[in-house]
C-alpha cells in the first residue's frame, strides 16, 4: 500500500516549468512482495532502510514458523525498485544474534559494496551499514547475506532488486515471483541446520518440501487483461533446487535472464532456473479461458512434478494479443581469447564430513586466482565430483560458449549457469569490471562446505 501511495504521488508531479528540473516518469507499478518505499526525493537516488531481524511467518496457512530472519519483518524482503544509472543507497541494520552481509547478486558494481567477507568486515548484531552504488545495468537481479548463507537465506533473508530500463517497454502488468522451496517439519518448524548431523544435505544441498512464491505456499491470485501484455520476473533463491517454470493459459517468451533483456526472446514447454538464476518472461494472457498461470516444476524421476503458483482471472476489455518488440542489444561479439582460467570442482572426505573443492582447495585454503581485466577470456569448469554445481561468478557477465565439447547457443549473459555432474563447461568472459570476485558454486551447503574460490581481475 505504501509502495502505491509512493508511486501515485510520483504520478501526482505537476509538470516541470522551463527552469525546474523534468521530472523522471514514475517507475512502473511492481505486482509481488511489497516494494520498499523510496526515501530520498531525488530524482536519480533510491535510498531504502532494511533491517535483518528475528520474526515469525504462516508459509503455510494457519501454522505459524518460527525462528523466521527476515528484511523489514518480510519474506521475502521488500522489493527494491529503481532505474537503471540510478543510485541505491540501502542503509542496513544488523538485528540479528549473529553477523551478516548483503551481498547483490549479479550487479556489476564495486567490489567494496559486493557484501562478501573477504573485502567487507561482516555487520555485527546492532551495527549499521550504508551500501551505496550506481545501477549500471537494468535486469532482475537479488539480494541475500554471503556470511552462513546456507543458513541465512533459508531462514528468509532473500529480496528480489529490480532495475527498470531507462525507458521501460509499457505493459499492462508487471509481477515479481521469488521462489523458493524450504524444508519445514510437519509442524511447520525448520528443519535443523546442523550440517555434520543432517548429512545429506552436504551432499545434495538442502532442498525442501514446501515450495514458496513470494514466501507462500498458496496460490497467489490477481487479475489480467486478456489479450493484454505482462512482464514476469523470477528469481530461484532456493538453497540447492533446480526449479523449471512453464506458463499455461498463455503465449509465452523468454525475454530476459540475468544480464537483462536479451536480444532474441524464445519459447520452450518450460524454462530451466538453476540456484540464482532470474528469467524475464512476456505474457500474452490467452483472449479467452481460465487466465494465465504460473507453474513451477521440480524434477521428479524422469519426468517432472508441477505445481500451480499464481493464477489470476481473466477481466477487462480485451488487448490486441500482440507481442511487443523488446529490443535488446545484440550480445557483444566473442573475441579471440587471451587467457584462460580454469576451476575444477571435487569432492573429498567421507562419512558425516565432506569438503567440497574448487581446484583441491576449500574456501579456507584458496589460493586466489589472478587474472587480467578487459581481457577476452576463456573460463573452463571442470566437474570432477559427478555432482551438479550451479557456477556464479561475482561482479562479471559471460556468455556460454560449449558443454562437452558441444557448441551452446545461449542468448543471454550470465552470472551463473548449472554445471552437471562430469561436464566440462565453457565460458567466456570479457572479465570488464575489476576487483575480487568471488566464484563458487551457489549451492549453499556446498559453498558452505569449501566450493569457493576468488577471482582477482586487476
Ligand atoms: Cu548469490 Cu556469491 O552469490
Ligand atoms: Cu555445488
Amino acid at each position: 500500500m505504501i509502495a502505491l501511495l509512493t508511486l501515485l504521488a510520483c504520478a501526482d508531479k505537476t509538470p516541470a516549468t522551463d527552469d525546474s528540473a523534468p521530472v523522471a516518469p514514475a517507475l512502473p507499478e511492481l505486482l509481488g512482495p511489497a516494494v520498499a518505499p523510496d526515501l530520498d526525493p531525488a530524482d536519480d537516488v533510491v535510498e531504502v532502510e532494511l533491517v535483518a531481524g528475528v520474526t515469525d511467518a504462516e508459509f503455510i496457512e494457519g501454522i505459524s514458523t518460527p525462528g523466521v530472519w527476515a528484511y523489514n519483518d518480510q519474506v521475502p524482503g521488500p522489493l527494491i525498485q529503481a532505474r537503471v544509472g540510478d543510485t541505491l543507497r540501502v542503509v542496513f541494520t544488523n538485528n540479528l544474534d549473529e553477523a551478516t552481509t548483503i551481498h547483490w547478486h549479479g550487479l556489476r558494481i564495486p567490489d567494496e559494496m559486493d557484501g562478501v567477507p573477504a573485502i567487507q568486515d561482516p555487520v555485527e548484531p546492532g551495527e549499521t551499514f550504508v551500501y551505496e552504488f550506481t545501477l549500471p545495468d537494468a535486469g532482475t537481479w537479488w539480494y541475500h547475506p554471503h556470511v552462513r548463507s546456507n543458513e541465512q537465506v533459508e531462514r528468509g533473508l532473500q529480496g528480489m532488486l529490480v532495475v527498470h530500463e531507462a525507458e521501460p517497454l509499457i505493459v499492462d502488468a508487471e509481477r515479481a515471483f521469488v521462489l523458493d522451496d524450504i524444508a519445514l517439519t510437519s509442524d511447520g518448524q525448520m528443519y535443523s541446520f546442523d550440517l555434520d548431523n543432517s548429512h545429506p544435505q552436504q551432499v545434495h544441498g538442502r532442498t525442501g518440501g514446501t515450495l514458496l512464491a513470494n514466501g507462500q505456499s498458496g496460490l497467489l491470485t490477481g487479475t489480467s487483461r486478456p489479450g493484454g501484455v505482462e512482464r514476469w520476473r523470477l528469481v530461484n533463491t532456493a538453497n540447492a533446487r533446480t526449479l523449471f517454470a512453464s506458463v499455461d493459459g498463455a503465449s509465452w517468451r523468454v525475454i530476459g535472464t540475468d544480464g537483462g533483456l536479451i536480444p532474441e526472446p524464445w519459447t520452450d514447454r518450460r524454462v530451466q532456473l538453476p540456484v540464482g538464476r532470474r528469467v524475464d518472461l512476456e505474457v500474452i494472457p490467452d483472449p479467452e479461458g481460465e487466465g494465465p498461470v504460473l507453474n513451477v516444476l521440480v524434477q521428479s524421476g524422469l519426468g517432472f512434478d508441477t505445481f500451480p503458483v499464481f493464477q489470476a482471472e481473466l477481466e477487462g476489455e480485451p488487448g490486441d494479443g500482440l507481442p511487443l518488440d523488446w529490443g535488446a542489444e545484440p550480445l557483444p561479439a566473442m573475441q579471440e581469447t587471451t587467457q584462460d582460467v580454469e576451476m575444477t570442482f571435487s569432492v573429498t572426505g567421507g562419512g558425516t564430513s565432506i569438503y567440497w573443492l574448487i581446484n583441491g582447495a576449500t574456501w579456507d585454503e584458496h589460493e586466489p586466482i589472478v587474472v587480467s581485466g578487459d581481457t577476452p577470456t576463456r573460463i573452463v569448469v571442470q566437474d570432477e565430483s559427478l555432482a551438479n554445481h550451479p557456477f556464479h561468478l561475482h561482479g562479471n557477465f559471460f556468455q556460454v560458449v560449449s558443454v562437452d565439447g558441444e557448441p551452446v547457443d545461449f542468448p543471454g549473459l550470465l552470472d551463473t549457469w548449472q554445471v552437471n555432474g562430469g561436464q566440462r563447461v565453457e565460458l567466456y568472459s570479457e572479465l570488464e569490471n575489476p576487483g575480487r570476485w568471488m566464484s563458487h558454486c551457489h549451492i549453499l551447503e556446498h559453498a558452505e562446505r569449501g566450493m569457493m574460490t576468488e577471482l582477482v581481475v586487476e
